[in-house]
């Protein structure tokens, strides 16, 4: 059951322009808007730690952000804890700024930024997958993430639960008094 305070910051959340500094609404290509499963919203640095280690990471492990952003996971993942981490992200400006945030950390060698249709992405080789999106886009990746995945792998989503799928923990951390969700889920065999 979500708090009063996390059901409005979701509705925010699910509200949001995506839009970066400087840029009209108006300047996302069609194709963009219409693929597009989230707004552009950042997780909290501390909610980003958590998100990676409540799913293991490690050095011998591979992460993927599905819409990745300004690339914090990515470089999180890569910097803190020596994982190799890939970055798939929509928007060619995001897709941009994490490049150069993974320039700018020195993590190039352990990180890839693709600009690219999460929907088009190859999850295989995937230890750890991480989500920011909301929950109708969950649902429309989860066959994806049934058919690609390899048993043992572990998927964290901030706030959206994935619907159809149970979590095998649940933690809430508070970040300036606004309540954050952190899934975990396993992946298992395949039936
Ligand atoms: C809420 S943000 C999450 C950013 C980052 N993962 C984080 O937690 O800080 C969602 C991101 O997904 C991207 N996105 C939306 N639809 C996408 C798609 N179909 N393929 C790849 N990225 C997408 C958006 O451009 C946005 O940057």
């Amino acid at each position: 059951m979500k708090s009063f305070a996390q059901l409005v910051a979701i509705m925010l959340f699910a509200a949001a322009v995506p839009l970066l500094p400087g840029q009209e609404q108006g300047s996302r290509s069609k194709a963009e808007m219409k693929k597009s499963l989230a707004p552009y919203v950042s997780s909290p640095m501390n909610v980003v730690e958590r998100m990676l280690e409540l799913c293991g990471v490690a050095e011998d492990k591979v992460v993927y952000d599905l819409g990745c952003g300004d690339g914090r996971i990515l470089v999180t993942a890569a910097k803190n804890y020596r994982a190799r981490a890939v970055g798939v992200e929509l928007s060619p400006k995001w897709a941009q700024v994490a490049t150069d945030k993974v320039v700018e950390a020195g993590v190039q060698d352990r990180v890839r930024v693709l600009q690219l249709d999460m929907m088009d992405a190859n999850l295989s080789e995937a230890d750890i997958v991480t989500l920011y999106l909301i929950s109708e886009a969950n649902t429309i990746l989860r066959p994806k993430l049934e058919k690609e995945l390899r048993p043992g792998s572990c998927v964290v989503s901030h706030d959206f639960e994935i619907d159809g799928w149970k979590p095998s923990k649940v933690e809430t951390i508070k970040v300036f008094q606004r309540p954050h969700s952190i899934y975990v889920y396993k992946v298992g065999a395949r039936r």
